[in-house]
């Protein structure tokens, strides 16, 4: 018997099988749609789309991706569609599977415990990795709006050194050579993002309860943000914009797309909240396919009224909402949408601040990672070890990095591991027909086929740098499982195998 294909068996998931810690259930559906919305509209819809619109280039004149200009709106219709099938996926196996974990636990029980570490190495890519470009966005509308108020920090402090490395603007690259220097090495760093992971972990290890109601507040927020840009621009579309409506044909609608998937990244973490949801068998599914229904609608109206206001080559820039607004004449409700995409942002960070220590400590838990990640605060009931280690990771690695570069990384992952979910779906029905499924996959053999073959094309569309980094990444994790968690998982010293 091959030990790494040994499968958690599904009673154990649901049981916790007498694991250290178990968490409080205290969301419900509202709370979960709620959730999903914190978690989807954040730094793809207010920085991404920029880049998926205009396309971009790197500081030698270098094509790294064609822009989909106007036909943008077709990027997103396409990447709906491709997250209705892996949503409906996701919802079955969530409703199933209601523990904390998302598709590391799903895979646990359908692909075997290799396949469930890949994946649970690779949603780190998700939601650490994610929301360090979100958190470089929000640092980003965060100067937007201290500008309008007056008050411009010095570039230094609020450039990630990958940034200046890779970025085509002469004023942003020639950074490396003016910012004060430290042995050499040019001091840049993004010190607005570092700040903003550091106050969201304080906020997560205060409770999963609080967090949720702060996300309510912040989502309310940001739909109305969303609804002033809609209204302003609206009333200032220019058909002459809609010319060449795709400038660089399915090619560039495909590279948008590859980008801009960021933007749906987020219906799948609360799944991650199954073990703290009451009534997950009916709750999970509506908050999964709920949020995204929503969230697809706004951005196809974002996306047409956006380009529409101005020539989407205008659109390369950090806080292109922003940027529209002003450039059609409104800086002031600029600068109120640039407060709304700030809050919108920090509402997408709990979200993931939130997820990532919950993936951790289901890892740990079954013995994939070291057992002290596995402690949960017994006054909070928050794991509060895993959560203040990936507030450093993501806070460190925010402070430094580059936005395109960690949302082109962060969406190569998420894809793969949708892809594997799909699959799963379409395993388990036949390695466990007869569970009870609160939801059920229609169609399951196109659905699943479908949303995984959906899932490698958007993958295609990102540049040979985010593979190459991709397989480095899961090359690392796999030397971590083969070295640690072979020898020490539960399930295998458990003699379940
Ligand atoms: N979908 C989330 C965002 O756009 C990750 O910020």
């Amino acid at each position: 018997m091959l030990q790494i294909f040994r499968r958690k068996p599904i009673a154990d998931l649901m049981s916790g099988d007498g694991a250290p810690g178990t968490l409080k259930r205290t969301l419900g559906a509202g709370d979960l749609i709620m959730l999903a919305i914190g978690a989807v509209i954040g730094a793809g819809i207010f920085g991404a789309i920029g880049t998926a619109a205009a396309g971009q280039t790197g500081p030698h004149g270098e094509v790294i991706r064609l822009g989909a200009g106007p036909a943008l709106v077709f990027s997103f219709i396409l990447l709906g569609a491709a997250c209705a099938l892996a949503a409906l996926c996701y919802a079955e196996l969530a409703a199933m599977i209601p523990q904390a974990g998302s598709a590391y636990a799903y895979s646990y029980a359908t692909l075997g415990e290799l396949v469930a570490w890949i994946i649970g190495w690779d949603l780190i890519l998700e939601y650490a990795v994610g929301n360090v470009a979100v958190a470089i966005s929000w640092g980003d509308y965060f100067n937007t709006l201290l500008r309008g108020a007056g008050v411009t920090l010095p570039a230094w402090l609020t450039t990630g050194y990958r940034t200046a490395l890779l970025s085509a603007d002469p004023a942003v690259h020639g950074l490396l050579q003016t910012a004060p220097q430290l042995f050499g090495v040019p001091i840049l760093v993004h010190v607005p993002a570092f700040g903003i992971v550091m106050l969201i972990t304080w906020l997560l290890l205060r409770g999963a309860r609080e967090s949720a109601t702060a996300n309510n507040v912040m989502v309310v927020i940001k739909l109305i943000a969303i609804g002033i840009f809609i209204l302003v621009g609206l009333s200032n579309l220019k058909s002459t914009n809609y010319h060449p409506f795709a400038p660089n044909g399915f090619t560039g609608i495909h590279q948008g797309a590859a980008i801009v998937f960021f933007a749906y990244i987020g219906f799948d973490a609360i799944s991650t909240a199954g073990e703290e949801t009451i009534d997950p068998q009916r709750n999970l599914p509506i908050g999964i396919l709920g949020g995204l229904a929503i969230c697809t609608l706004i951005y196809v109206i974002v996306g047409a009224v956006l380009t529409g206001m101005v020539p989407y080559g205008e659109l390369a820039v950090a806080d292109p909402l922003a940027r529209a607004l002003e450039l059609a004449g409104y800086k002031a409700i600029g600068s109120l949408v640039a407060l709304g995409a700030v809050i919108s942002m920090s509402a997408v960070l709990l979200v993931f601040q939130y997820g990532q220590p919950r993936i951790f400590f289901a890892m740990a838990r079954d013995g994939l990672l070291p057992r002290w990640a596995a402690t949960v605060n017994p006054r909070t009931q928050v794991p509060s070890t895993t959560t203040t280690l990936t507030g450093i990771f993501v806070g460190v690695w925010a402070l430094i990095g580059d936005a395109a570069e960690t949302y082109d990384l962060t969406n190569i992952g998420t894809l793969f591991a949708f892809m594997l979910v799909s699959i799963g779906v379409l395993v388990l029905r036949y390695t466990e027909p007869t569970r009870e499924r609160p939801f059920r996959v229609p169609f399951v053999w196109p659905v699943s086929l479908l949303s995984a073959a959906g899932c490698i094309f958007i993958m295609r569309g990102l540049p040979h740098t985010a593979w190459e980094r991709f397989g480095m990444w899961l090359a690392i994790g796999l030397l971590i499982y083969v070295f640690y968690g072979y020898r020490n998982s539960r399930l295998r010293r458990a003699g379940k195998a």
